[in-house]
């Protein structure tokens, strides 16, 4: 890209005016002053400082909606070399990252993004974001478990909010379940069940408050529309 388009779409000034800059020597790539008005830089690679500030481009937010599937995991690398699901969103230029996390072991919605401004949003406590979960678990739960459940759980250090669990359907010796929970503590759903005797067989999240998973397909992905957005961003 021409120095003076790339210092243009950084917002440094206008094209005319960014060569004016060039010109007047005012602008290094890689620590070299440049004063060739036609002089190309990789945007990607070269480092361009104005008045010695290095000048970036602004990046545009994308909003990605991922089913994930079981055995990737959420953090950006890991010890261990597991995939993670940023290895399925392939073609995506831009540096995004997971909000929040499932487990290794958990399927389902994860939204993915570069917005700070509305992973620091949805991960806050005090928003209280419905999460919702089908589980397989272990038996069928009594009416007193799951009334203790719906009340709060006492959880290592720390009690659970109030939260919704409703038996979908009984099998012999196995349930599933809908749970709703606003927190978003390590593992949460798996030890709230394991509290009420009941361990988790699997488990997938569904929606994140009305953000659905709907029928897109496991290891599938795609961009939240503009009306998904603006109801993150209004929370
Ligand atoms: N609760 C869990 O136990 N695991 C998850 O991945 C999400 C919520």
């Amino acid at each position: 890209m021409r120095l003076q388009k790339y210092m243009a779409k950084c917002g440094v000034a206008s094209r005319r005016k960014s060569e004016k800059l060039i010109s007047k020597g005012v602008v290094k790539v890689n620590g070299s002053t440049i004063t060739e008005l036609g002089f190309k830089i990789n945007p990607d690679k070269d480092i361009v400082k104005v008045n010695n500030r290095i000048i970036k481009m602004e990046e545009k937010s994308v909003y990605i909606l991922l089913n994930k599937p079981d055995g990737y995991i959420t953090t950006v690398s890991d010890q261990f070399d597991r995939p993670t699901v940023l290895d399925i969103i392939k073609n995506v230029k831009q540096r995004v990252y997971p909000v929040g996390r499932l487990d290794y072991d958990t399927s389902g919605l994860l939204l993915i993004t570069n917005d700070g401004n509305l992973t620091y949003k949805l991960t806050h406590p005090k928003h209280e974001i419905n999460k919702t979960y089908i589980a397989k678990i272990k038996g069928i739960p009594k009416e007193n478990e799951l009334t203790k459940f719906r009340n709060g759980l006492k959880i290592e250090n720390y009690i659970t909010s109030k939260a919704k669990i409703k038996i979908l359907n009984r099998y012999k010796d196995s349930s599933l379940v809908e749970i709703i929970i606003h927190e978003g503590k390590n593992r949460q759903v798996r030890k709230m069940c394991d509290k009420i005797g009941h361990p988790v067989i699997w488990l997938k999240r569904i929606a994140l408050g009305k953000i659905t998973i709907d029928n897109l397909e496991k290891g599938k992905w795609r961009y939240l529309n503009d009306k998904e957005i603006n109801y993150l961003k209004n929370i």
